[in-house]
């Protein structure tokens, strides 16, 4: 593509290839090298996992499986191989990088930061490696972790995968119902948490949520908790809660990792689906940290004195495979990072940025929306000379927020790379690499080497060429999950089912006549708030659980911040008088099933829900009003009782004015 004459395409900065060094610093290697990949899949990725990963036992066989027989076998990459992800990740860095700093801590507090050193991060994971042994831990068995962004979050994850056992992490904003789902889904015999998380200024009760959620629970035997804070007291229940530092402090700092096969899982991770109960995606050790191993050094380019900063949370997937497993894989220095982009003010990301000379810096839309509200001056007042390459990932970033991005923050001499993955992928999958690929506003660009994607119509045809369709991938690459924890049949139904033979995305998506690809969000009943994936399911099921409520439907419609926004209709009871009360309990009952993060942004009393006659709740025609749009909901006719829509947009209409 000559792109010199074309004003919608951003050429590659000289000064981001600069001083590359990667295997991709241009197009025609990008070109070969995804040329390759295709066609001969085992051969580009055994090298690939070779090079990348340290291995006891190196892998001679690539891919198994295929993804119209996984319904029989999950596929597997590098089955003969043998490794524990932690020698890549720590015990080989000792040889070169020693003394670098792997983590790079920045506290709630600006300037109260740690860093820990590859040898220490090392120690410090053997130390917990051994307590966790000492409490009993076997390998093969699960962790619960439900922590704040604090390093020990990491050490805990990198000690269950050094002695073989798998972690779960979940996100310190859910609640206790939900880490009890959690627990119980995975059989979890040790929980890791913290007295309190620190964020923006406030205390979370991690320990006290953890205290709730395992009431009257059997199982978990154990839990280790690290002292944030120790101003701070919390309930320590005698004969099962012991102190990190009791315990882990004074444990051995060297630790014999346990060997483990290529496809023996690494850890479960749950993410919501368009059923009210999350699935746990179970992630290898080999092919996973290979692909996050590979993406994280292309797609950002990665050099050995890069500052790389991920703004992402530990409890999500983008923490796991870039805060800790690719960076640390890379002999990257990893900042984490405790608090939010607001406090203590709305400069606080480039405050961050000059202070650590940041030179990578990843973060998502609806960051980069709440910042862009206030302007540029807070970002004028610091240098960000140090950048190179700005990333985003979550959502769609729409122009106008990638633009201010670019020119505001990249002052129009960086990369920027919307990476498009998921969950399930393990890592980028669509994506530009930094040094090579020119970039359009929106667009998340082209296929990583390995991934093949296609849009198909609701007809399951393939389109070939420019077009828009539900976005698939055609082959299986290393860093896919291979299942759902415990159920094998629900990860077929879920992925597979709807095109045989493809993977599906739940996204929807257009190729444009480059072949660059524009994701245009979630087609299942998926919302995407603030970056944060949620089952509308999950709402519903919350809400109608309360005595109050007959029935409730739940849609995303688009916000001018959080990408999208939560809408409930609901229906209460008729023997329900009290309707203020009733909104209330509505909104507890979703906070404490799911967490502080899930909240109703717009919560619409209704007589009824649209049905057909049949009894099917007609979910376009309540999108349509949610989005604004009640001129175009089309053919309402076939509804038992078609009055009820009239009803439905007079409510949102009187719902919408202040
Ligand atoms: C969903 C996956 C990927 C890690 C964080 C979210 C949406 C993600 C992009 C992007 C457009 C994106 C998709 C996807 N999404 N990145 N760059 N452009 N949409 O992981 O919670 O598993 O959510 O997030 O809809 O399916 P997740």
């Amino acid at each position: 593509m000559s792109t010199s004459d074309r004003p919608d395409i951003f050429d590659v900065d000289d000064r981001v290839r600069a001083g590359s060094s990667s295997q991709i610093p241009d197009m025609p290697s990008y070109r070969e090298h995804w040329s390759r990949a295709e066609a001969d899949p085992d051969g580009y990725w055994l090298a690939q996992a070779k090079q990348r990963v340290r291995w006891r036992k190196q892998p001679t066989r690539g891919l198994e499986g295929d993804f119209w027989s996984i319904r029989e076998a999950p596929i597997s990459w590098f089955a003969d191989g043998e490794l524990n992800v932690t020698e890549s990740c720590l015990d080989r860095q000792l040889e070169r990088r020693a003394d670098k700093t792997a983590i790079l801590w920045e506290g709630d507090e600006p300037g109260d930061v740690r860093t820990l050193t590859y040898a220490q991060l090392h120690e410090q994971v053997c130390r917990c490696a051994n307590a966790l042994v000492e409490l009993g831990l076997k390998p093969g068995e699960r962790v619960i972790i439900y922590m704040g962004m604090v390093p020990e979050a990491a050490i805990a994850m990198l000690a269950c995968a050094r002695v073989g056992a798998v972690h779960s992490v979940v996100f310190g904003g859910f609640s206790a119902e939900a880490v009890r789902d959690r627990v119980r889904d995975c059989g979890a015999s040790i929980v890791i948490t913290q007295d309190v998380g620190k964020r923006g200024g406030k205390h979370i009760p991690l320990k006290a949520t953890i205290d709730t959620a395992l009431e009257g629970e059997r199982g978990v035997e154990t839990v280790l908790v690290y002292q944030r804070d120790p101003a701070v007291t919390v309930n320590m229940q005698a004969g099962r809660d012991v102190w990190w530092h009791e315990q882990v402090d004074p444990a051995s700092p060297t630790h014999e990792a346990a060997p483990r096969r290529a496809e023996d899982p690494l850890f479960v991770l749950y993410t919501s689906g368009s059923t009210g109960q999350p699935k746990g995606l179970v992630h290898s050790c080999g092919g996973y940290l290979t692909w996050v191993a590979y993406t994280h050094a292309l797609t950002f380019d990665l050099r050995e004195d890069d500052v790389y900063a991920c703004m992402a949370d530990i409890g999500w997937i983008t923490g796991h495979s870039y805060i800790v497993y690719g960076p640390l894989c890379n002999g990257a220095t990893s900042l984490m990072f405790e608090s939010i982009p607001t406090y203590p003010d709305v400069d606080r990301y480039w405050d961050m940025v000059a202070r650590h000379g940041i030179t990578v810096f990843y973060t998502a839309p609806t960051a980069i929306r709440t910042l862009a509200a206030h302007g540029e001056a807070p970002v004028r007042k610091h240098d960000l000379s140090s950048l190179r390459v700005l990333g985003t990932v979550g959502e769609p970033i729409d122009p106008v927020a990638w633009r201010w991005y670019y020119d505001a923050v990249g002052q129009g001499r960086c990369a920027i790379v919307d990476t498009w993955w998921q969950t399930e992928t393990g890592g980028h999958c669509i994506t530009p690499i930094a040094p090579a690929t020119p970039e359009k506003p929106g667009s998340a660009t082209l296929p990583m080497p390995g991934i093949i994607p296609s849009l198909v119509n609701d007809e399951g045809r393939e389109i070939v060429g420019p077009g828009q369709g539900r976005l698939c991938i055609e082959h299986p690459w290393p860093g896919l999950a291979r299942t759902v924890w415990g159920d094998h049949a629900r990860y077929v139904a879920t992925y597979f089912a709807m095109f045989a033979g493809r993977y599906f995305t739940g996204d929807g998506c257009r190729r444009d006549a480059d072949g660059y690809y524009w994701i245009t969000g979630r087609v299942d009943d998926v919302l995407n708030v603030s970056g944060h994936r949620m089952g509308t399911a999950e709402f519903e099921s919350a809400l109608i659980a309360i005595d109050d409520i007959a029935e409730a439907a739940v849609v995303g419609y688009p916000h001018a911040v959080k990408g999208q926004g939560v809408y409930a209709y609901v229906v209460l009871q008729p023997a329900c008088t009290d309707e203020a009360g009733a909104i209330q309990r509505a909104h507890a009952a979703v906070r404490s099933s799911i967490g502080a993060h899930a909240r109703i942004d717009r919560l619409q009393i209704v007589p009824g829900l649209p049905k057909t006659r049949s009894g099917k709740c007609m979910r376009r025609i309540l999108r349509k009003i949610a989005e604004g749009e009640p001129d175009k909901l089309g053919d309402v006719s076939t509804l038992a009782d078609p009055s009820v829509v009239e009803v439905i947009v007079r409510g949102a209409e009187a719902l919408r004015k202040p």
